[in-house]
């Protein structure tokens, strides 16, 4: 039987319980339990199989709920909060001691947003503790962007996806830290570096390897399919090189006409960087259940959501 429903007093009774539910946002779906049952955050990290020093993000139902969880809040988090939430913009902020150590990894900062879901925001103010949620997939797996994409994952394991559609951005949302008062990128996501710009000025990106210590989540492999994959900006070249081979092709919108292709699907034929990115992880979910040899993918352009895209891209094929 499946267990994907809309049924959000029933996701309200499980989370009360101290069980998980997987809830729609408009990035991609996450395993929430409530932040403050011990029970419920082991069991994410344990369905997860997530190592612990990884923290997690803790969903609030509104803007007033920050001053409860963190300690201070610096003027351009302020103004990255009143400009993007709800939306897909995560600040890392000094917590208060209310925010048990297990969310946090230890670290005394809390990653923290508002999704922009109706449904999941109709759930966060139905309860009386906000919920923490990673991404709804096995460590390093692909996020999933679909209920379905959860149920594959999970059917065993949780009694519950609550069903709000295809996530609309389809990337995981954009961490902003803060050092000496001004914003860091720890995580290229939904939210382009060009959007924050406009509202705070220039903002500097750690979002590699060098910055594991910050964001210990970043690792180089992650969001990967399971099929080898590969990323090129001269995809001809690569086909080539792998002429023998059964070859799915991801490209960013033009179709490439050549016979070493076994699969191919464009991203947005239109030449949308937005409409690519919501597509992004279906397609690699799909491509990675057709027993290929290789997924080759096309590199992005490199300024906007392209540059987020390109990020996942490359992760996947570490
Ligand atoms: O869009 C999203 O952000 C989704 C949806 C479900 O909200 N969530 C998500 O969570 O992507 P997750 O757990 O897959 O990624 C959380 C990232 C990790 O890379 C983690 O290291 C980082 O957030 N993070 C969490 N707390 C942190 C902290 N205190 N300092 C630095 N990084 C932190
Ligand atoms: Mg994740």
């Amino acid at each position: 039987m499946s267990i994907i429903s809309k049924d959000i007093s029933k996701a309200v009774a499980i989370l009360n319980a101290e069980e998980l539910v997987a809830i729609p946002t408009e990035t991609v779906y996450g395993l929430a339990g409530n932040i403050f049952s011990k029970k419920a955050i082991n069991s994410i990290f344990a369905t997860k199989q997530r190592p612990l020093f990884n923290p997690l993000i803790v969903h609030i139902p509104s803007v007033e709920y920050l001053d409860k969880i963190v300690e201070y809040i610096p003027k351009k988090a302020q103004l990255l909060a009143d400009a993007f939430w709800p939306g897909p913009i995560t600040l890392v902020l000094k917590k208060k001691a209310v925010i048990p150590d297990l969310i946090t990894a230890g670290k005394d900062t809390v990653a923290v947003r508002i999704p922009n879901h109706p449904t999941t925001l109709e759930l966060l103010k139905s309860l009386d503790f906000p919920l923490a949620a990673p991404s709804a997939n096995p460590f390093n797996r692909i996020s999933p962007t679909t209920a379905q994409h959860v149920e594959d994952y999970f059917k065993d394991q949780i009694q519950m996806v609550l069903d709000g559609g295809a996530c609309k951005s389809g990337i995981e949302s954009t961490i902003i830290g803060f050092e000496d008062e001004e914003p860091i990128i720890y995580r290229l996501g939904s939210t382009p570096i060009e959007a924050i710009e406009n509202v705070v000025g220039k903002v500097e990106i750690k979002n590699n390897r060098e910055s594991a210590p910050k964001a210990p989540g970043m690792l180089a492999r992650h969001y990967a399919p399971k099929t080898k994959t590969v990323l090129t900006d001269n995809i001809l070249e690569t086909l080539y090189y792998y002429k023998n081979k059964r070859v799915g092709l991801i490209t960013f919108k033009s179709e490439i006409e050549n016979t070493n292709i076994d699969v191919q699907i464009a991203l947005s034929k239109a030449g949308d960087l937005t409409e690519s990115a919501s597509n992004l992880y279906d397609v690699l979910h799909q491509l990675d259940g057709m027993q290929l040899d290789v997924i080759i993918a096309e590199k992005f352009p490199d300024f906007g959501l392209g540059k987020s895209i390109n990020d996942r891209l490359e992760r996947a094929t570490k």
